[in-house]
């Protein structure tokens, strides 16, 4: 095998921002970048993998007021919370810093003076709608009014849900501040702007020939931006603003997108700091004798813009390297549909690593990921059959069917004939790096597993089991068996072991030592002892991710603390009833019945199933509880029930009732009631009775 030539490779994920929690859609991109950088060390190649917190802007300011801490203390709790979860998903940074460091200030200044130095920034007055009662400038998603085109209630500031239009926060009709409900004004404030169409040429150069972009995305940008003058990049906030000041402007704060990228550098810095290295050597151009180092970027398709436009522009002024690669990804979706609080499906990291083996969602995002910037689908369904299938039933079963057998002898010293198996999978290794290399990781794992089957096959035909049956005179036989198989599944622990890292360490404690180079897939080993066999990974259970979808039912439903049970609701009170033997008619004989009603009129109610996802005590009410219902997808509403004393909250998040789903909305003291849950009460039992369907019935099925 020639020596591989060893390259130097900078690689970042986009900065999560500070102001929530890490949830599996992220995973997607740290995942993927993790695996990247994985892959690129055990080719023996100098790789970092560099992140930080996205720390500044209104968000974290608004969401800092509103728990009545400093933006410095929510900040240092997210970081924590979003390192743990990071850790749980084996996600290995070389570095991990923060946008609100010295290091991101420093470099900002640096950046912002090569901008100032190049005649680049200037600045004009900006109108803006502004909160008088907050006291802020509200960016769009902070102002919901009534669309100016269709007249749809309650739409964004920037565009309608509804007929799609886009348009500027000042148009919105009966614009409303979602910070405090007051109406807000339109300010004027001066803002600063960088000049990109200076730029212009060399945009259209590095993104239509540089090799960084993905034809679709070089076409997206010369198709939607670059056909047209490049308008000026507004990159100053008023005060009050959590962020920077800029230094040469006071009152004025570098806007959060421009300080974000720059903890790219920024982090670059620290971790040169604590290791001995230089800067320069990353991010400055390389000369004849020195090649420059390659950076990659991995993005979501929602952030090209800033990545492929803003950003290598201020690369460029700066006299700093362009990005090699921006490697753009899709969204998750779960079920086939957006991740959604309603039903259980936006999980949160700590969630799934509550439940799951992280592993396996490694694996899966894996089998999934082919470099393009198609959406991914987590189909629970499919995610398990997946996971048992090719991790349990082909990899690691391949070890627990053979492994024993060397407990006492260690693997064969010379390696035996097994009809060219080893040498197929060793070759297999050139097509499965370079789909790695590509970011095409499903590709990877499809070969891995067409080896793992090949094995299997051959642990099928040789029958080991029935050679340690047949005596002594089939040990020497079934050592060589088995050795065959252990080295097959060595050779795929080393092509999984960016994606399995803590599997691979596990694998290299069973046989040969820990795994440190892909060379080690190219060579069997021979005479080597064997650890005692720990069953490496366990079957995923319907069950276990039952208890995750409820888990994260439960997580956006923060009033209520206790677990229930989504999919399998409890024995309602109704059924308990229903059980019991006094059906003496004393109900009935106290209510008697209402007067005869044609099949017309009982089509008017619309009766639904719904699940109830949230509730909530309404403390100043004595009989109600605040229920929020989902009838599926994203309909949700919200229901005023007098069962108060009757249900605690706790015991009813996850179950099914039956609601009257068209019935008029009515203001009622607390809040709009959209809706009535159905109950029996009445004389003979004292009590609230919720009616629940049988247990298959699903959220938004009609009562016929
Ligand atoms: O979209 C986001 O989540 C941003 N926080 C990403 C920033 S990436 C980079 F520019 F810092
Ligand atoms: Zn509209």
């Amino acid at each position: 095998m020639p020596q591989l030539r060893s390259r130097r490779i900078l690689v970042t994920s986009a900065l999560p921002y500070a102001n929530g929690h890490i949830h599996l859609g992220h995973l997607v991109e740290y995942i993927q970048t993790d695996i990247f950088v994985r892959f690129q060390k055990l080719r023996g190649h100098r790789a970092i993998y560099l992140c930080a917190d996205d720390t500044h802007g209104t968000a974290i300011m608004i969401r800092a007021r509103a728990e009545g801490r400093s933006e410095k203390d929510l900040i240092a709790g997210m970081r924590e919370a979003h390192l743990a979860d990071f850790a749980g998903f084996q996600i290995a940074f070389d570095h991990y810093g923060s946008t609100d460091s010295d290091a991101n200030r420093q470099r900002c200044g640096e950046v912002w003076q090569s901008l100032r130095a190049r005649g680049l920034v200037t600045s004009r007055e900006v109108k803006q709608l502004y909160d008088p009662v907050a006291g802020v400038f509200l960016a769009d998603r902070f102002v919901r009014g009534t669309c100016p085109k269709c007249n749809a209630a309650d739409q964004y500031g920037d565009s309608c849900e509804q007929c799609g239009a886009t348009y500027s926060p000042a148009d919105l009709i009966h614009p409303t501040s979602t910070l405090s409900g007051a109406r807000p004004e339109v300010r004027s404030a001066e803002h600063l702007f960088v000049t990109l169409e200076t730029l212009h040429e060399f945009l259209n150069e590095w993104t239509q020939h540089s090799g960084a972009l993905d034809l679709q995305i070089a076409n997206y940008l010369s198709g939607h931006f670059l056909g047209a003058p490049l308008r000026d990049w507004d990159i100053s906030r008023p005060a009050p603003y959590f962020g920077f000041e800029i230094p040469d402007a006071p009152g004025h704060f570098w806007y959060v997108w421009f300080d974000a990228p720059i903890g790219y550098l920024a982090a670059t810095s620290e971790w040169c700091d604590a290791h001995g290295e230089s800067f320069d050597a990353w991010w400055r151009r390389g000369d004849a004798n020195v090649p420059p180092a390659e950076i990659h970027h991995f993005i979501g398709k929602d952030i090209t813009y800033f990545h492929t436009l803003f950003w290598p522009a201020m690369l460029e002024v700066a006299g700093l390297s362009l990005p090699s690669r921006v490697r753009v990804h899709g969204f998750l979706t779960i079920n086939g549909q957006k991740m959604s609080k309603s039903r259980g499906t936006f999980v949160l990291a700590r969630s799934y690593l509550d439940h799951l083996d992280p592993g396996m969602l490694r694996y899966f995002y894996a089998s999934k990921l082919s470099g393009s910037i198609d959406d991914i689908d987590l189909n629970l369904e499919e995610f398990a059959a997946k996971v048992n299938s090719d991790l349990v039933g082909k990899v690691v079963n391949l070890a627990s069917r053979t492994a024993r057998w060397l407990e006492a002898t260690g693997l064969s010293h010379t390696y035996p004939e097994d009809g060219g198996l080893f040498a197929q999978a060793a070759v297999d290794g050139v097509a499965i790096a370079e789909a790695y290399e590509q970011g095409d990781f499903a590709r990877a794992m499809r070969t891995v597993m067409l080896a793992a089957d090949r094995a299997n096959v051959y642990v099928d035909t040789e029958q080991p089991w029935k050679l340690a049956k047949a005596g002594p005179e089939s040990a020497g036989k079934l050592q060589d068996v088995a050795s065959v198989a252990i080295n097959l599944f060595r050779q795929l622990a080393v092509y999984l072991s960016p994606v399995l890292p803590h599997f691979s360490e596990q694998v290299g404690a069973l046989v040969g030592g820990q795994i440190t180079s892909w060379e080690e897939s190219q060579r069997p080993l021979e005479g080597v002892a064997i650890g005692v066999f720990q069953p490496l990974m366990r079957r995923v259970e319907a069950a276990q991710m039952e208890a995750m979808l409820a888990a994260s039912l439960q997580q956006s439903c923060k009033p209520v603390k206790e677990t229930a049970s989504m999919l399998t609701p409890p024995e309602s009170d109704a059924t308990r009833v229903a059980h019991t033997p006094i059906d003496s008619g004393e109900a009935l004989a106290a209510e008697p019945l209402a007067p005869e009603c044609t099949i017309d009129d009982f089509s008017k109610i619309d009766l639904r199933v719904a699940r109830i996802v949230c509730a909530e005590e309404v403390a100043e009410a004595k009989k109600l509880l605040k229920l929020t219902i989902s009838l599926g997808g994203d309909t949700v509403r919200t229901v005023f029930a007098g069962i108060k004393g009757f249900h605690t909250p706790e015991s009813l998040v996850g179950r099914l009732v039956v609601v009257v789903a068209n019935l008029a909305p009515r203001q009622m003291k607390f809040g709009l009631s959209e809706g009535m849950v159905a109950a029996a009460s009445g004389a003979g039992a004292q009590g609230v009775y919720l009616l629940s369907p049988d247990s298959g019935a699903l959220p938004g099925m009609r009562l016929h």
